[in-house]
């Protein structure tokens, strides 16, 4: 392992001004963001849609850092034959991959989850290097419920999450940590902070356990949040104060940077909480985004699969992209939304 190299990767991907675009959605994940914008999903429509994202100069040139893909689009070429992940390349981002299989029912913990795909992964991580992927993902999911999560969920998922950071890291591939407690629930906000704090402890204890190098790795948390269910829900400077206080009781200053998801919070939501957070100032660690959501949602709608909407498409992701950007220097203000061509 080069770990000068590492870190430099790192912190590339949490550059100021820059983050990460979360386009690895699974083929199941993807039908169901397609089915609402009533577009079938198939592997050319997935690849043109995906192709519209990557050759939008602006967005990809200056405000993106990384962008994640999921298996199928790592192997894909453009309509003009360009491998997608060279489009990325020649925009300047680094090329990322999703490298979990998704998640299994874990025996023993009604409704909790474990996420798969250690198995031959060192071997899967070695093909993925050579396409061309400097950093991947692997994402847990604890959902917060009556009696959940367990202390079984949190520690297996922190185990499998160290154990595919140590591989990444012996490929010489940044592993993005990702540990998303999840919004869903009447959960408040104080219990999101509680859960969270108890499930980034673990990660990081275990992350210490198996010898993985914080200086070349990336956090991607879930912020501290209402429940969507929750009839109180916090306004967004306390989201910030929350959320910074909880990284900062959790995260060691080794770690170059955190790049958060945006777990089904509005765009304008995810894109305000990060600024918020940005404003607070003399952070540890760099703080932007890996939005999947909140950067898609609009150019999804405005693309609808239709090949004459591909520059609306791509003017709808700017727009995200340039606001999250703005977001991750403290520097957006909610005026600039109404600015959009
Ligand atoms: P969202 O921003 O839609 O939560 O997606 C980010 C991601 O990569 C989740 O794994």
């Amino acid at each position: 392992m080069n770990l000068a190299d590492l870190n430099k990767v790192a912190l590339a991907m949490v550059t100021p001004g820059k983050g990460i675009l979360a386009a690895d959605e699974s083929s199941g994940t993807i039908k169901k963001r397609f089915d609402a914008i009533k577009v079938e999903s198939t592997e050319e429509n997935r690849r043109d849609y995906r192709e519209m994202l990557f050759r939008s100069t602006e967005a990809m040139s200056k405000y993106v850092s990384g962008v994640i893909l999921y298996d199928e689009t790592i192997w894909q070429t453009a309509r003009d034959g360009t491998p997608l992940v060279k489009l990325i390349e020649q925009s300047g981002a680094i090329p990322g991959i999703k490298v979990d299989e998704g998640t299994q029912a874990l025996p023993q913990c009604p409704g909790e989850l474990v996420t798969v795909g250690l198995d031959k992964l060192a071997e899967r991580l070695k093909k993925y290097y050579e396409r061309g992927a400097r950093f991947a993902k692997w994402r847990a999911v604890i959902d917060i419920g009556s009696g959940i999560p367990t202390q079984t969920a949190i520690h297996v998922n922190a185990h499998a999450l160290a154990r595919y950071a140590a591989l990444c890291q012996a490929a010489q591939i940044v592993p993005i940590v990702e540990p998303e407690v999840l919004m869903d629930g009447d959960h408040d906000i104080d219990r999101c902070y509680d859960v969270t704090q108890r499930v980034l402890n673990k990660t990081f204890q275990e992350l210490r356990v198996q010898r993985v190098e914080l200086e070349g790795m990336v956090l991607k948390p879930n912020m501290a949040v209402s429940g969507k269910k929750c009839a109180k829900q916090a306004s967004v400077d306390e989201v910030a104060e929350k959320t910074v206080r909880m990284l900062k009781a959790c995260v060691p200053a080794a770690v170059p940077g955190i790049a958060f998801l945006s777990g089904g919070q509005s765009d304008e939501e995810a894109t305000a909480h990060l600024d918020a957070m940005n404003r607070i100032g003399g952070l540890p660690w760099k703080l932007t985004f890996s939005y999947g959501r909140a950067l898609q949602a609009a150019p999804q709608k405005a693309w609808s699969g239709k090949a004459e909407n591909v520059a609306a498409g791509q003017r709808a992701f700017t727009h995200r992209a340039k606001m999250n950007a703005l977001a991750s220097k403290g520097e957006w203000e909610t005026g600039l939304e109404k600015k959009v061509a």
